[in-house]
């Protein structure tokens, strides 16, 4: 897999993306995100990824925000079209059969809280920076930011951040629930792939389930618990549902397919 913004390596099952653009704190320009559109493809159709890590490169910076320059001289009807294209590139992330983990070492401003936040949890290293400066620039957040920041943190929480356009850091991250975990930078990778561990062992249509079933709790155009009812009555057409509870009942490891 090659692209022109975004480093690939598989590790272990666990295929991690590193935005790569560090001389401009690897910013969201169009390529990055079409970049991004172009990964996932792969992730929900390549059965060898079990997971993802979505980190940036260098020590500094996870993503500053959006390119700020590819701002200048958009007409109303562009700037709303690369909102929404933004917003459909994350929601295939959010959407991801996969589990993601956005790995933050270091700025996650603007499009970047953005981006870590429509990963399905948040690893944070010490130096993380997390904020929606948009306000700023006389903009607002636009690729899901004011719908997924209301979601995790509340709306008082929420309206603070837009508002004012302070960073919260790391621990206050934490505290705020934004991010499961902090650890030391050099630990970052290491963390996720501790999590990842427990996943890979697991049946991957129940886990791909367990995705839709929680992302339905914030679809207000479905019932989530009858969204769930189905999904688990799904599960028990699989394979990997009679070898897990085989397995269970004559003592044994499970060994799942996929299917
Ligand atoms: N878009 C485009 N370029 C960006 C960028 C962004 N969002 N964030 C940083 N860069 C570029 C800078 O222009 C600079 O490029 P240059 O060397 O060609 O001038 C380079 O990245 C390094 O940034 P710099 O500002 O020199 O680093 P710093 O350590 O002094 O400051 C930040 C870091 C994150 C505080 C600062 O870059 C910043 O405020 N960035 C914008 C954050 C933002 O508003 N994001 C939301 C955008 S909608």
């Amino acid at each position: 897999m090659s692209f022109q913004t975004l480093f690939t390596k598989m590790e272990d099952h666990t295929l991690i993306i590193t935005i790569n653009r560090p001389e401009k704190l690897n910013a969201l320009n169009q390529q990055v995100m079409q970049d991004l559109d172009a990964v996932f493809e792969r992730v929900y159709k390549f059965p060898e990824i079990k997971s993802v890590v979505i980190t940036g490169s260098g020590l500094k910076s996870f993503v500053a925000g959006a390119d700020i320059k590819e701002f200048q001289a958009l007409s109303k009807a562009e700037a709303t079209a690369l909102a929404k294209r933004g917003q459909d590139v994350f929601f295939k992330i959010e959407h991801s059969p996969k589990p993601v983990i956005a790995c933050v070492n270091g700025f996650a401003l603007g499009g970047g809280c953005e981006l870590a936040m429509s990963c399905h949890f948040i690893i944070a290293s010490d130096n993380a920076l997390f904020g929606q400066p948009e306000v700023n620039l006389g903009i607002m957040v636009g690729y899901g930011g004011s719908q997924r920041l209301t979601q995790k943190l509340g709306k008082a929480r929420a309206m603070e951040l837009v508002i004012t356009g302070n960073n919260i850091n790391a621990e206050q991250a934490l505290q705020y629930g934004l991010v499961n975990y902090v650890v030391p930078q050099t630990e970052l990778l290491d963390k996720a792939f501790s999590l990842l561990a427990a996943a890979h062992n697991k049946a991957p249509l129940a886990i791909a389930n367990s995705i839709k079933a929680v992302n339905a709790a914030w679809d207000e155009s479905v019932n989530g618990f009858e969204v769930e009812a189905n999904l688990f009555g799904d599960c028990f057409i699989t394979a990997d549902c009679k070898e897990g509870i085989q397995a269970f009942i004559e003592k044994r490891k499970p060994h799942f397919t996929g299917h």
